[in-house]
């Protein structure tokens, strides 16, 4: 039975589903979820990263993980982690950058944070056996401080979905329709009371597991030291609007049309995130994701490219504009660093 029919079976028998839920499902199904079977990452799946555009990203977040190593005063021991690493591009790129700053490597304990059998497998293609996995951050031993990064992490993370009426909030639900295909249905929710007020039609998402991965991050980098960079297309301050997108072989597609088969995902919810991590103890900063590659050198990294490869110019500034231009990823993608108290992390500084 198709993940779609089971998801209809589902509601049949126990009513409709949060949107979250359903997220959950489409992404991790055992049987049928997009993650656990098919992801396909890159110019040939559903979507592309930032990794696969160009190597200039993963070059410099390895620039950013030396120098806040070092920053740290080098520690001997530190654990250098990536949440949901895809097929491992960005931490290859990452450790070949990095390896370059002497003792980097050898206090490095590295962890991949994965769910996706597929992916996993990938993983250990490109990187070998100098990593290990954790199905969960929790599972990733402490005591040492934490250098994390995370690309496209957050918007996965499942969000529930409330539309403001003018009788008050209703929460947005997965049903079944009369002629029994899934459809989008509202629901009275005793949440309503606590959302903020909104005129009516305004959406308000709410991702519980999106703030619980930023209290884990907080509590952590609080106890240990340490840093995390979160990257990822989302809002910067509090606000409305219906995120939630399928992307099927670079296509937007509805989100209910082919469950398990499109990659689902809604927007980084900045704020909720950081700030769940400021609660546990922990500073936060945040730059567009334009910002922080240029601060690392992108253009004199993109030029010394040109300079090796005088061919690649053309393609080498399409790439460039793609990871920082106002219009394409530099505004929309913000990247958000979770640190301990006392210092600031590099590029993060006030200018
Ligand atoms: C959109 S891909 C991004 C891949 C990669 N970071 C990149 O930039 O190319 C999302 C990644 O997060 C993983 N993932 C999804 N949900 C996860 C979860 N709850 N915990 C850990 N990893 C997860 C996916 O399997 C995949 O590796």
């Amino acid at each position: 039975m198709s993940l779609r029919d089971r998801l209809a079976a589902q509601i049949a028998a126990t009513g409709p589903l949060t949107v979250a839920q359903y997220m959950t499902a489409c992404l991790h199904d055992p049987k049928g979820g997009y993650y656990t079977t098919r992801p396909a990452i890159g110019e040939h799946g559903d979507f592309v990263t930032a990794p696969m555009i160009s190597q200039m990203f993963g070059e410099l977040i390895g620039v950013w993980t030396a120098a806040t190593w070092a920053q740290l005063g080098g520690p001997k021991r530190f654990r250098l982690v990536e949440m949901g690493p895809g097929d491992g591009t960005l931490m290859s790129d990452i450790l070949r950058t990095a390896r370059l700053v002497e003792g980097f490597l050898e206090a490095a304990d590295i962890w991949l944070v994965e769910t996706s059998e597929p992916l996993k497998a990938l993983q250990r293609e490109r990187l070998g056996e100098r990593v290990r996995w954790a199905a969960d951050l929790s599972d990733v031993p402490g005591e040492a401080p934490l250098i994390l990064v995370a690309n496209e992490l957050l918007d996965c993370l499942p969000a529930r979905q409330f539309v403001r009426r003018a009788t008050g909030w209703a929460e947005q639900m997965v049903a079944l329709n009369a002629e029994g295909e899934l459809a989008f249905a509202l629901f009275p929710t005793p949440a309503g009371g606590l959302l903020p007020d909104a005129p009516v039609g305004a959406v308000f998402e709410q991702s519980s597991a999106q703030a619980a991965l930023g209290a884990s991050l907080g509590v952590r980098i609080a106890d240990d030291g340490g840093a995390a960079l979160l990257v990822d297309y989302g809002r910067a301050l509090p606000g409305f609007g219906d995120t939630l997108q399928a992307l099927r072989r670079h296509e937007k597609v509805d989100p209910l049309a082919c469950p398990g088969e499109a990659d689902l995902t809604v927007h980084a919810d900045f704020p909720s995130v950081l700030g769940a991590a400021q609660a546990h103890g922990a500073r936060t900063a945040m730059l567009t994701q334009g910002a922080f590659l240029a601060r690392l050198g992108v253009g004199e990294r993109a030029e010394a490219l040109v300079r090796a490869n005088p061919e690649n110019a053309a393609m080498i500034g399409r790439q460039l504009g793609r990871l920082v231009g106002a219009d394409q990823m530099g505004s929309l993608f913000k990247v958000a660093c979770i640190h301990s108290r006392g210092w600031t992390p590099p590029a993060f500084e006030e200018v």
